[in-house]
Formats: C-alpha cells, sequence, structure tokens
C-alpha cells in the first residue's frame, strides 16, 4: 500500500482541499511503512492540528461527566490525554501498557474486519494518525485520531473494558461461520462503539463512537432506545459508520452489559 493516494469521496470535508489531501498522505505513508505492531511512528502535528484536538478534546471531555459512564471517565483520569496538542500513539501507547497491558499499532485508515480483530486478540489497538478536516472540527466521516484516543485509547485504560475488546478479538479468530463473524461485527458495533447504559437515574455511555462524538453524544438519550439484545443487534442490517445511530440497545448498567457481553462471547465459542 506504500505509495497509495487518497481518494475522498465528494462529501468529505477535506475533498476539494488539496494540502489536506497532501497531509493526510503523508502521515498515511508513514504508517503503511511500519509494520503493524511496530511502534507507533512519531507524526509532527501542525498548530492547525493541535487547535483541532484542543477544541474537540476541551468540549468532549466537559460533556463526559454528563454522559459518559463511571468506568470510562476513570479510565481517561489515569490516562491522562493531553488537552494542548496531539498526543503521540507511541506516548499513549506507553501509558496503556501500565494500565491495562495495551498497546496502539498506527494504520493508515480503516483496516479489515479480520485485521482489526486479530490485532484486538493481540491487544493492540489499530489506531489512525491523522486528524480530521479543520473546517469541521467536530465532525469526522472516518475514524481519526481523535476517535481513536478519546474513543478508543481512553476506554482501553480500563481493565475491565479492555479485557472486553480482548476478548472480542479472541472469539473472532475462532469463528469459521461467515455468519457468526458478521453478528460480531454488529454486537461489537451496539455496544463497545455506540452501547449505553443506566447509570446514576439516566443513560451514559460506554461506546467510544459516541464518547468521540460531539454531534451525536448529547443526543443519544433521544434515540430509539432498546433493550440490550444482542439477537436484535444481529438483525440490524443497515447500521452505517458515516451517519448517526437511529437506534441504540441500552443495558441495565455497565456491570450488566459487561456480563452480558462476555455471555454472549462464551456462547459464540461454543457455537
Ligand atoms: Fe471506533
Amino acid at each position: 500500500m506504500s505509495g497509495a493516494v487518497l481518494e475522498l469521496p465528494t462529501d468529505h470535508p477535506g475533498f476539494s482541499d488539496p494540502d489536506y489531501i497532501e497531509r493526510r498522505n503523508l502521515i498515511a505513508e508513514l504508517s503503511t511503512s511500519a509494520v503493524l505492531g511496530a511502534r507507533p511512528p512519531v507524526v509532527e502535528y501542525t498548530p492547525t492540528e493541535n487547535e483541532v484536538w484542543s477544541t474537540v478534546n476541551a468540549a468532549l471531555s466537559a460533556l463526559h461527566g454528563d454522559y459518559a459512564v463511571a468506568e470510562y471517565r476513570h479510565a481517561a483520569a489515569l490516562l491522562e490525554l493531553p488537552g494542548d496538542r496531539v498526543p503521540q500513539l507511541v506516548d499513549v501507547s506507553d501509558r496503556l501498557i501500565e494500565l491495562s497491558g495495551w498497546r496502539l499499532c498506527a494504520v493508515p485508515g480503516l483496516v479489515s474486519t479480520a485485521e482489526f480483530f486479530s490485532a484486538l486478540a493481540d491487544r493492540c489497538f489499530p489506531s489512525s494518525q491523522y486528524v480530521r478536516h479543520a473546517s469541521v472540527p467536530f465532525y469526522t466521516p472516518e475514524p481519526d485520531v481523535i476517535h481513536e484516543l478519546i474513543g478508543h485509547a481512553n476506554s482501553l485504560a480500563s481493565p475491565r473494558i479492555a479485557a472486553l475488546y480482548e476478548r472480542a478479538g479472541q472469539v473472532a479468530g475462532r469463528l469459521t461461520d461467515p455468519r457468526l463473524a458478521d453478528l460480531l461485527g454488529r454486537v461489537f458495533w451496539f455496544t463497545l462503539e455506540f452501547g449505553l447504559a443506566f447509570e446514576d437515574g439516566v443513560q451514559r455511555t460506554y461506546g467510544a463512537g459516541l464518547l468521540s462524538s460531539f454531534g451525536e453524544i448529547t443526543h443519544f438519550r433521544e434515540a430509539d432506545l432498546r433493550p440490550f439484545d444482542t439477537e436484535a443487534m444481529g438483525r440490524f442490517d443497515d447500521y452505517e459508520i458515516s451517519t448517526f445511530q437511529e437506534v441504540l440497545f441500552t443495558a441495565a448498567s455497565f456491570d450488566d452489559a459487561e456480563a452480558r457481553l462476555l455471555r454472549f462471547f462464551d456462547e459464540l465459542t461454543r457455537a
């Protein structure tokens, strides 16, 4: 993939910005030249990129008190991502090793589902390093470094949440039936990316997709909320990664979500 040129869709905020595309290619080139699992390369972020990080991180951190589950808030407090600059994956990775035994691995962009789960089984989270387009700091159609770090790295600082990611990776590696692999992908999506849990009398989220999305975090309580049900999650065939989620699944508590997910992973392993 070395030397590949990024092609953004026409509705992407950076579509008609050649400087942004060049920057994205440069950052992608850094991680494509590294082996998956190697220590992430250092990116020299620009003042504009640092500014986007600071703006989004400050806005989301202020909302996490009202919308994130306690398990995530405690983990984020321990990871202590800096507020003034885009954190280097390598620094966050070193801290995660101490907190939960996880690493971050740099990737140029989205990886295949198989590669993703295989990395999780190895306690390595595939992370992109580019920053969203500065014209719309509160929106990204793709998982940029802000999503990876505020959504996933903060979550992975919790050994309990990290264990769920690892288990998902282990189970994926044993599945031979593509329908069950597909089910696992959907359940991951509706839980570790977009899952809700009742806590302190309100719905809160433990999902990386919501925790890192300024547009969605304040609106998930207005979605079509359904009880945690992995079979129902599996019936969804219209989930879409770049638009708002209209249907979300909620557990009675974070403990309940964790227990149900672990049970689901065990059942899938025996299937
Ligand atoms: Fe994600």
